[in-house]
């Protein structure tokens, strides 16, 4: 059975055959690709490639190198899915019930789909914006890229709740902005993707390539790695309980590719401490590590917010227990030691949720057909 909490990330890829040489960023075009070409540079080779800095071009994907990264890529193909083809018809008909839910499950609900609404952007714009620009390794991009349609897909996933449920758009998408403790989360993660946003910074110094680490924590560890997984818990223990099982079944198909999305980040900064070792200070693991818990911190608050009473099987305190589980083990799977003292699952039964066979669910449930070629008209 897959458990797609605790995706082990891959093995990183063997160490560059030379030492990574530690030198401030060439110039700005050969790290976006963007540049003038250079008609007489020699033929890339698997050992001129590296994460960050990196003066081999950019527009080369082949020879691979990070092959982890190229299956991500191919994953992230194979699980492709859209929000359309879910039947929303059980979640309509009991959001319009009188009694089909408590007033505490529909502020939860509602209070979690507006977290997400603008999170799937705010995550979009750091990989496009900020991401991107700095990672000089052609396969990682093709990954970013393919992240960035699924971050579409997610935030398109919002739009079609809000259409079907008939929810008030000016309040979900305004959440971010207007619930304290959803703009605490968005605003935390904001400030590391700014200095990114700076078009004056470049990375190759160390203190800006621990700057580009710490976005890649934010968005990676925290963001999609940490606090998505307490909304994923919130709406699959609904849908355990047969409630709402449309955007139940949407979650999960997020949480599938979030999985990917966090896996991916994981490697990407492990890869990129093989090659900058003299990065991974004693001061700045702690200074990571500070980050995580504060996080955690921020989830335990939104939780209180979200579900001030609880709710059959779940409640704020028990959702805090999960993070403060999963902060330890994303602490772990980059090196770090645990921010809390051990804290068992509470949710055990997210691995079994998690387990989804696309194509019986695909299949079985899917209300409109894929357009293909043949489908269109030329007229
Ligand atoms: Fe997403
Ligand atoms: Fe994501």
């Amino acid at each position: 059975m897959l458990d797609w909490s605790d995706t082990t990330p891959n093995a990183p890829a063997k160490q560059p055959t030379h030492a990574a040489v530690h030198e401030p960023e060439a110039e700005a075009g050969d790290a976006t690709g963007l540049g003038e070409i250079d008609r007489s540079g020699g033929r890339v080779s698997v050992d001129d490639k590296r994460m960050i800095n990196c003066r081999a071009d950019v527009n080369q994907l082949l020879p691979l190198k990070y092959k982890w990264a190229w299956e991500k890529y191919l994953s992230g193909c194979n699980n492709h899915w859209m929000p359309t083809e879910v039947s929303m018809q059980a979640d309509i008909a009991l959001w319009k019930s009188r009694d089909g839910l408590s007033e505490d499950e529909r502020h939860a609900i509602k209070r979690n789909l507006g977290f997400f609404a603008a999170s799937e952007s705010l995550v979009a714009n750091n990989i496009v914006l900020a991401i991107y620009r700095h990672l000089t390794n052609p396969e990682c991009r093709q990954y970013l890229l393919r992240q960035a349609f699924e971050e579409a897909v997610h935030t398109h996933t919002f739009q079609y709740i809000v259409e079907s449920l008939g929810l008030d758009e000016g309040e979900l998408f305004n959440m971010y902005r207007e619930v304290p403790s959803i703009t605490e989360k968005a605003a935390w993660a904001l400030k590391h993707t700014q200095g990114l946003d700076d078009p004056d910074f470049a990375t190759g110094t160390p203190e800006n390539d621990q700057q580009f680490l710490k976005d890649l924590v934010a968005f990676y560890v925290v963001f999609e790695g940490m606090w998505f997984y307490t909304g994923f818990a919130q709406i699959l223990s609904l849908g355990r309980r047969n409630k709402m099982v449309g955007i139940a079944e949407q979650y999960q198909y997020i949480l599938r590719d979030e999985s990917i999305h966090l896996n991916f980040g994981i490697d990407v900064i492990n890869q990129i401490k093989i090659e900058n070792p003299h990065l991974w200070t004693k001061s700045f693991q702690e200074e990571l590590r500070a980050m995580i818990k504060e996080a955690a911190e921020l989830e335990a608050a939104y939780g209180r917010d979200t579900m001030p009473r609880g709710f059959l099987g779940l409640n704020a305190a028990l959702c805090e227990q999960y993070m403060h589980f999963i902060a330890n083990r994303r602490c772990a799977q980059i090196g770090l030691a645990p921010v809390f003292p051990e804290a068992e699952n509470p949710f055990p039964w997210m691995s079994e949720a998690m387990d989804l066979k696309k194509e019986k669910n695909f299949f079985e449930t899917r209300v409109i057909e894929y357009q293909n070629g043949g489908a269109l008209s030329w007229e």
